[in-house]
This record gives structure tokens, sequence and C-alpha cells, in this order.
């Protein structure tokens, strides 16, 4: 029997691989100069591991090593893209357009220039109900830009449910249009295949920690060439990587970063297949333990589905949902209580709550679910080092947990 806890938020952060520690640890006490340092062999040899990691990081999206910049995780990626886009925006406009699931790394951010005189729309997305739930139908989109528009601003692949945006024909819709697209892909870099030249995108942000490397350093790709994109730093300073974010580089994070990143593609094609099969087994458990559970988010099947245009080629088949992605609701629980109960299976609710202030999710909101389901929720995400035995334990565990609290509510 399994008595360790099982870690199964895995959107949330990942253990850092211990191969990607080994590839850090020089750096913290042997080559520990700094990388902007040019007068001695420890700043050249910090610079070196820096110029690697950056050529292996933009090879693994497609890019060109010039295109990187190092930042302290995607929050601050989705800042410096989209308040540097703002703060840049020469005659073309200040319309800017997002959509109602995204991360709060790019909705507040948005919301706040709002407050500064930009215009803002916020599309919503496919309602529950459907195999399609969550997804941006690109035709609102068409409909929703402006000549004054400068920004459009989608995920690739959501936090909360999963669901794989059709990235590639907003970015070809933007580029008719001669707007920005910029793209918050942290929950699919190291994944899903990104390749940022078929995506089409001019801005793409993405972290460290969500792919078992270290917390704290993430990156934001900036497409060079015509036309420019331009944007407003928001760190001054010492003019570090290309005066677009000043600070010295975090270089063991960065190193770990780009390892991270290597080990993702390396196991790409057996692991996720491995973890859709995990979270199908789950919620198939589930479903047969437990009445009323009622999948959030698009269909985790989408074979037989009429699927929508790919948003680029995916592993062997298009998807509409992150393999590793599972969030349901149990009818007549409260999600609070789910949570409290769990013990040791760390999962996180549907709701984005903290103790002041819970909040229920604004994605499971956006999907037109009522209050009650969007509490009853609960989000899991499987990673690497999930077992089958793990999803099991984990499996009969929440059915208990939920069969324990329908009976004592059912007493009350
Ligand atoms: C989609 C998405 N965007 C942005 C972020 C923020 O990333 P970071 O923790 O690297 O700032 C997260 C992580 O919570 C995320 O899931």
């Amino acid at each position: 029997m399994h008595t360790a806890p099982i870690y199964l938020d895995n959107h949330a952060t990942t253990r850092v691989d211990p191969r990607v520690l080994e590839a850090m640890l020089p750096y913290f006490t042997e080559i520990y100069g700094n990388a902007a340092s040019t007068s001695h062999s420890f700043g050249w040899e910090a610079k070196e591991a820096v110029d690697a990691a950056r050529q292996s990081i933009a090879a693994a999206i497609g890019a060109d090593a010039r295109e990187i910049v190092f930042t302290s995780g995607a929050t601050e990626s989705n800042n410096l893209a989209i308040r540097g886009v703002a703060e840049r925006q020469g005659r073309r406009g200040n319309h800017l357009i997002t959509v109602q699931t995204e991360h709060r790394a790019v909705l507040d951010p948005i919301e706040r220039l709002g407050r500064r005189g930009c215009e803002v729309t916020v599309l919503p997305v496919e309602q529950a109900g459907s195999d399609r739930a969550g997804l941006l139908d690109v035709e609102r989109l068409r409909a929703a830009l402006r000549d004054d528009t400068l920004l459009v601003s989608v995920m690739l692949a959501n936090n909360e449910i999963g669901v794989i945006q059709p990235i590639s024909e907003i970015a070809a819709i933007c580029r008719e249009r001669g707007v920005i697209a910029h793209c918050d892909a942290t929950q699919a870099v190291g994944k899903l295949p990104v390749d940022v030249r078929e995506l089409g995108i001019d801005l793409l942000s993405f972290s460290a920690h969500k792919i078992y490397g270290p917390k704290g350093v993430g990156a934001l790709w900036v497409r060079r060439g015509t036309p420019r994109v331009r944007l407003e730093p928001q760190i001054a300073g010492g003019g570090h990587e290309g005066g677009l974010r000043s600070g010295t580089l975090d270089v063991p994070g960065i190193v770990g970063f780009a390892r991270a990143l290597e080990l993702c593609l390396e196991e790409m094609p057996r692991e996720q297949p491995r973890l859709a099969a995990l979270r199908n087994r789950l919620f198939a458990g589930l479903t047969a333990e437990l009445d009323g559970v009622s999948l959030n988010g698009p269909a985790l099947d989408s074979e037989s589905q009429p699927l929508p245009p790919n948003p680029q080629p995916l592993l062997r088949r298009p998807l509409f949902r992150l393999p590793a992605n599972l969030n349901v609701s149990f009818a007549y629980v409260d999600g609070e209580a789910l949570l409290m109960n769990m013990g040791r299976i760390a999962v996180s609710s549907g709701s984005a709550c903290t103790s002041a202030n819970p909040e229920p999710s604004h994605v499971l909101r956006a999907l037109g679910l009522s209050d009650e389901a969007t509490r009853s929720s609960l989000r899991f995400g499987l990673g690497r080092f999930n077992t089958a035995e793990e999803i099991e334990t984990a499996l009969a565990a929440v059915a208990e947990v939920v069969r324990k609290l329908r009976k004592l509510s059912s007493l009350a």
C-alpha cells in the first residue's frame, strides 16, 4: 500500500528532475562568474554556459538564439510582451484583445492597461457541454479586430482545463491585419511540439518550473525581422538581454532551464501518450466509481470528434487538450471540503482560492459553469514522476472522500 504523498498538481509546478539539478550544480560553486563580466575567465565561462543554453532553448522552439530574452518566469515574460508592446504603440492604436480563460498573468496586465487608456476586448470561449468547451472560435477574433488593434494575446494550452487553442490560425488572422500576436505557452512548451515559425506568432512566453526545471527563470521569445516587434523594457538597468531585460543573469537557472527542455523533448514521444493513458484511466475510474462526475473543458479523446484546425503538428494526431490534464466537477460536494479531506493526494481546486478570499475559477465560469459546479471541481495535473500505481491509489482515495462527504451532507 502506497503511503507517501502523491503529487498531482504538475500544472502549478513540477519537481526539479535530478538530471536538471546535476547540470545546474557546478554553476553555483565552481563556474560562478557573472555572465556580463568580460575581463576574466569566470565571466567568460558563465557566458559560454548561457550562450549554449540560449542556443538549445531557441532550437527547441524553432527560434534563433538572438530572439530569446531570459526573464524570471512566464509572469514577467507576459508583462514584458503585453506592456512592452502597449507602451511602444506608435501610431497604430491602443486596442488589445485577449480571452476570458487566460492566466491572470495575461489578464491582469491587460486590465491594468485598460485602466490607463487602452481599449480592451476580452473574448468568450465555447461553452461547457461541447467537446470543444474552452476553445476560442477564430471567427469571433476576426470580428473583434479593428484598425486600431495593436495586440492579440491567446494562450497555447490552458492551465486549468488543458484546452489547446488554434494559435496558428489566430496568428494568420493577426498577420493579415498587421496585428502583433502574443502567445502564453507556459503549459505547452516541453509537453507539445512548439515551433514558433509554424505558429506564426510574434511573441511567446514560457517558464522552466513547469517542465521539471527550477523556479524563477523563464523566457520571452521575440521574433526578429520585419515587421519589427518593438518592446518597451519593463526592467531598466545595465542593459542585459539586448536592453530588454536588465539584471544579472541566473546562470544556474538558465542552464537548468535548457537541460529541462532538452529532456522534455527527448522524452515527449513516449511520455505524453503515457500521461494521456494515465489521465484517461483516472477519469474512467472516477466515473465508474461515482455518479455525478462531469468533465470540465474539452473532450479527453478527440479521435472521434470533428477536429479544429491543428495548431501545429502534435504528437500522433491533433489534440484538443493537454494529455496530462484532467478537470472534473463532483456533484453534491463542496470543492473546499474535498480539498481539505484529500490527505496525501496533492491536487488543486478548480477554484483558485486563497483561504482569505475564495474565488471561483474564472476559467470554469467562462465555460458557463454554475458557481456550485465551479466550487466542486478538482484539477489533476499528471507528471513525469507519477506511476500507474499512484493513479490507482489517488483514484480510490478521491472516490472514498467524495462518497464520505456525500453521506455526511445527506445526513445533515
Ligand atoms: C498559463 C500560465 N501562464 C503563466 C504562468 C506564470 O508562470 P510563472 O510562474 O513562471 O511566472 C503560469 C503558471 O502558473 C501558467 O500556467
